[in-house]
């Protein structure tokens, strides 16, 4: 199987990574010659427009993927008239525009944040109106760990976003929406085949700070919300007749009985960092089982490596701190992705798996102490 992968991030370099398993071979598209993906496979260097470069990195696929969710709908469309791309490439357009998302899970009766699309600052004000205040100002497309978002604490804060996203532009398209106050954060990483199987990860809790996954935590051990949660998901990639692994970040709210309610936030068409735990915690890692599905093999079991076990997984952003003193920790799994290290960058994480989540709890913070990371 030779398989095409759009993007060379860290998640084509782990993706590549179980292929080799079963014999697949890789090709990447990237813009950068530094990718990530540059030692487990061919990489073609090119822009997301340069018709040549795509060119040769089709020629002689069996099937293409993608790694990076912001490829231009227009080069996967080109792409799958020659080979076929999986996820659908419409699946891949709604999740790369907020509001389609957010009007996605509304038509399947998933709750979201109230929110209202802006295109300008008279439009801004008038979301804060409708939809109330604290909130939340994001760029409908090309958004990532925090970025493209300004926060919102009262309506006399709508100049100060609308010029902070928008650079002083007078239209752009934006998505207002209503601050959650949730109790916890969680995710769902799902996988389906083209004949329609579905397998789902146990819930994960996810800890962000300053818009970016910290750590992550499996499973979150509430079993009735961890079954609407996968209904949840089961729905939404019914609905994009989905083929390979998506993930749906949620966010846990407690009402006033004291009854948790699911709130959805977005989707990834994609392998997902807090799934990054299942190469060693689940018996099947995400990687794997979207090469499976992808490729019409059967889906692996999405269970904990083992009955009770646990498992934690810590990101390691703009450095990666000491290799040896990380090992040092028992039990620790490091994965370091050949990045440059810079501020902000996701360039490796540490997994843990164990019977007793407290003790992996403090494993993660003796790492997190360790590598200079932030927790809260
Ligand atoms: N409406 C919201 N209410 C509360 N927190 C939010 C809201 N939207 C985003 N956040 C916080 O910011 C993080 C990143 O936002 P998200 O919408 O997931 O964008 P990104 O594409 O950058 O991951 C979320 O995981 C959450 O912690
Ligand atoms: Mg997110």
């Amino acid at each position: 199987m030779r398989v095409g992968v759009l993007g060379g991030g860290q998640l084509g370099r782990m993706l590549a990574l179980a292929g080799h398993r079963l014999g697949f071979t890789f090709r990447f598209l990237d813009p950068s010659s530094d990718a990530p993906a540059r030692r487990v496979g061919e990489l073609v260097v090119g822009d997301w427009s340069d018709a040549g470069a795509i060119e040769r990195f089709v020629s002689g696929l069996d099937l293409v993927t993608y790694e990076f969710e912001n490829v231009p709908a227009s080069a996967a469309h080109r792409i799958a008239d020659e080979t076929p791309v999986f996820p659908p490439v419409a699946a891949l357009e709604t999740a790369q525009d907020r509001l389609c998302e957010k009007a996605l899970f509304n038509s399947l009766g998933i709750p979201t944040a109230p929110y209202a699309p802006v295109s300008s600052l008279a439009e801004l004000e008038a979301a804060v109106d409708g939809v109330g205040a604290p909130g939340i100002l994001k760029t409908r497309r090309a958004g990532y760990d925090g970025k493209g978002q300004a926060r919102l604490g009262t309506a006399r804060d709508t100049g100060a976003a609308w010029a902070a996203l928008t650079q002083g532009a007078s239209s752009a398209e934006l998505i207002y929406e209503r601050f959650v106050d949730f109790e916890r954060e969680v995710s769902v990483v799902g996988v389906r085949s083209a004949d329609g199987a579905t397998a789902m990860y146990p819930l994960t809790r996810n800890v962000h700070a300053a818009g970016i996954l910290r750590a992550s935590f499996a499973p979150d051990g509430d079993g009735a919300l961890e079954r609407r949660a996968h209904a949840a998901t089961r729905a939404v990639m019914e609905r994009l007749r989905y083929v390979g692994v998506m993930a749906i970040e949620l966010f846990v709210v407690r009402d006033a009985s004291g009854a948790s309610t699911l709130v959805a936030n977005e989707i990834a068409p994609r392998v997902h960092n807090s799934g990054h735990w299942t190469i060693e915690g689940a018996v099947t890692s995400q990687f794997e089982n979207h090469l499976r599905a992808i490729a019409g093999l059967p889906l692996g079991e999405t269970s904990m490596v083992l009955p009770g076990a646990h498992a934690a997984m810590l990101n390691l952003i703009g450095a990666t701190g000491p290799l040896a003193g990380t090992l040092a920790i028992p039990g620790a799994h490091a994965h370091l992705y050949g990045k440059q290290e810079r501020e902000g960058r996701k360039v490796g994480h540490v997994t843990f798996v164990g019977t007793d989540p407290r003790v992996l709890e403090d494993r993660v913070r003796a790492s997190a102490e360790l590598c200079g990371q932030r927790l809260v």
